[in-house]
């Protein structure tokens, strides 16, 4: 086998259609934080896990060591433009932006999203340069509503949504 480069992995990994999720939580001096992710997933029903893959380099990685909790807000297709946002690394993703304390961990949940789910970090596995942030989950909300989709490189609707 020959080596796989950074190129052919995202092509690759671009196949896998993926939703499109901002993960964020709050820092101890109440500062919202957050980044765009698509490497996320269901991990447990029992107890009821998620996890999500962050880059050890991001800011939002050092904000859920340390606060020990994230949200996973699920985007609507019409927020692409807050996909780009949250994918940026400026300092006040949140600036102007519709969001309020979730009930269960006062992670920012954002306006409008398809689904949501509120986690305490129950265990954090090297993976590389990212971590997996194993959360366990405290409180969910779906509304109505049709997906955002990322699929080799770019947003995609679900054709029958
Ligand atoms: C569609 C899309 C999916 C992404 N998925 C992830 C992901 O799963 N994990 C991750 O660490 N970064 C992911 N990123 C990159 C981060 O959003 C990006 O590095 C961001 O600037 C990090 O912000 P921060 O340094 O403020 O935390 C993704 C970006 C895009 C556009």
């Amino acid at each position: 086998m020959g080596d796989i480069g950074k190129a052919d992995f995202r092509n690759v990994m671009g196949s896998f259609a993926a939703g499109v999720t901002v993960v964020t939580t709050v820092t101890d001096a109440g500062v919202p934080v957050g980044l765009t992710a698509t490497a996320f997933s269901s991990l447990s029903f029992e107890p009821p896990l998620c996890l999500v893959c962050i880059d050890s380099r991001s800011a939002s990685h050092a904000a859920i060591l340390a606060s020990r909790k994230f949200a996973v807000n699920m985007l609507a297709s019409q927020q692409v433009e807050l996909s780009n946002r949250f994918a940026s690394r400026s300092e006040d993703k949140f600036e102007g932006l519709a969001h309020a304390p979730g009930e269960a961990t006062g992670c920012p949940i954002l306006e409008g999203v398809l689904a949501s789910m509120e986690c305490v970090v129950s265990d954090v596995l090297a993976g590389g340069d990212h971590s997996i942030f194993v959360g366990e989950l405290r409180r969910v909300a779906v509304h109505v509503g049709s997906p955002l989709v990322y699929f080799r490189g770019g947003y995609r609707e679900l054709a029958d949504g």
